[in-house]
């Protein structure tokens, strides 16, 4: 069997954890490969909803496995407050979630760090969640970090105390004022709670679970605007949101990859700071956001909202080898006359239908094509063939320009506002 992969195309929150839900009963394993508590996926069902930040989405389903897979970075105060509302809901957690030795923790220090570096940016700053996800990375790449293996070591506290010793060097560099007691009193409650859930090589768990046949999905956190190499660098996150972070983030080869499904908005979103080509700062991206709800999960921030932008998604989809597409939020563009979609980029007086090197420091102007909107209150809908002609006709543009089928429309928040099309997955 093949592990397929779902992730986001354009600067994250494209509606993930909704899609995962909705996919999960097609699949015995859900795993995230990156990412950590920056990311935060919405679920909703039964008029319920709920914000996951670690925990894969696959969790509110029985005879599903959810695996962290080595790639992500985790917070155990933040595991601990998912682990411990998941438990209030009834949902049998230990039954069900497998954290892998190698992911890497995210320590109390890791998060002042984040802010200190934030702070020291001025107007430059990332915008970042102020998570620890960039210093947690830093000190993984830099082969300083701890993992969660680490934890039931006999020198675990020595590792600990020399990191942070390290840490408190930074700080003070950056003359960042801190009070470690309280945090450090809350990790060490989460990493109490974290010893006692099933940790295990998560490599070994998925390679022997594809040899027997079992199908998995893996869940993407972020967007491909947002990966360290691909993305509006250095306006991005510090893992691999793409395809290949996959392979490293679960340890699996690529020729295990099947499907590629790609998840975008009918329209477009970013969140933090950074180049937004197609962002409306006026009335009408108000509409969007107040159509769509378009503030953080994590962050509770409102998000910058724009139109859909095509050469933005062409890159994305080339980079992760898209195999399918899925429009999220299709009904928060109901009430529009006209939609417009970016088809080319005016950079340095040329027109350019494809990603530029720099779209940071360079005036990049879209250039847009009218559609017209459908009109119709897409919510009610439960059966794609009830869909409007405008919209089908926008489906079908979209198609064609970025020539890969869309299998999945969906028309509201809730599990049951998904409409699938003909060729549907696994
Ligand atoms: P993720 O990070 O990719 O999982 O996405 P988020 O959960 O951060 O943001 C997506 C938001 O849109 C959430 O509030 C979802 O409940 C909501 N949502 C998902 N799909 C749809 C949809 O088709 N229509 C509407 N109106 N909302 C949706
Ligand atoms: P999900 O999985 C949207 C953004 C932050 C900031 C930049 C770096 O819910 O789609 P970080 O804390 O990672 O160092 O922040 O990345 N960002 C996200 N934006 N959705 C996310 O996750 C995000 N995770 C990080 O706003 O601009
Ligand atoms: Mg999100």
């Amino acid at each position: 069997m093949k592990v397929d992969v779902l992730l986001g195309l354009q600067w994250g929150d494209e509606g993930k954890g909704k899609i995962v839900d909705v996919l999960t009963p097609k699949y015995n394993i859900i795993g995230r490969f990156q990412g950590g508590p920056n990311a935060g996926h919405t679920l909703e069902f039964d008029g319920i909803k709920h914000v996951l930040h670690t925990i894969p989405s696959g969790i509110f389903h029985e005879g599903v496995n959810n695996v962290v897979g080595n790639g992500v970075v985790i917070d155990p105060v933040i595991l601990k407050k998912e682990v411990d509302a998941l438990t209030k809901l009834g949902v049998d957690v230990n039954k069900k979630l497998f954290i892998s030795k190698k992911a890497h923790l995210i320590l109390p220090t890791h998060r002042l760090l984040d802010a200190a570096s934030e702070n020291s940016k001025g107007i430059e700053k990332i915008g970042s969640t102020l998570k620890g996800i960039g210093p947690t990375y830093m000190d993984k790449t830099g082969r300083n970090g701890i993992r969660v293996g680490d934890l039931f070591l006999p020198d675990f506290k020595l590792r600990y105390d020399k990191l942070v010793a390290k840490h408190k060097q930074i700080l003070k560099f950056h003359k960042f004022e801190y009070n470690l007691e309280e945090l450090e009193k809350d990790f060490y409650v989460g990493v109490k709670l974290l010893k006692s859930l099933t940790v295990i090589d998560s490599e070994h768990y998925i390679n022997k679970a594809l040899d027997k046949g079992q199908t998995i999905l893996a869940e993407g956190a972020q967007g491909t605007m947002l990966d360290v190499d691909f993305g509006s660098y250095p306006f991005v996150t510090s893992s691999n949101t793409t395809s290949a972070g996959t392979c490293t983030g679960l340890g699996i080869a690529p020729n295990k990859i099947g499907e590629v499904l790609g998840i975008f908005k009918a329209y477009c979103t970013r969140v933090g700071s950074g180049p937004f080509p197609t962002e409306l700062d006026n009335a009408v991206g108000e509409e969007i956001r107040k159509a769509g709800h378009e503030f953080g999960a994590t962050t509770g921030r409102p998000r910058r909202c724009g139109w859909i932008d095509l050469p933005a998604l062409k890159y994305a989809i080339m980079i992760n080898g898209v195999t399918q597409l899925i429009m999220m939020k299709a009904d928060v563009l109901d009430k529009f006359e006209t939609i417009k979609v970016c088809t080319h980029y005016i950079v340095d007086g040329e027109k350019i239908d494809y990603m530029p090197y720099d779209i940071v420091s360079t005036d990049v102007q879209p250039i847009y094509k009218d559609i017209k909107g459908w009109r119709t209150d897409l919510t009610k809908l439960s059966d794609i063939s009830e869909i409007p002609k405008e919209l089908n006709n926008y489906v079908a543009y979209l198609e064609q320009e970025l020539n890969v089928p869309i299998t999945i429309i969906s028309v509201g928040p809730d599990r049951k506002q998904t409409l699938l099309r003909e060729r549907v997955l696994v």
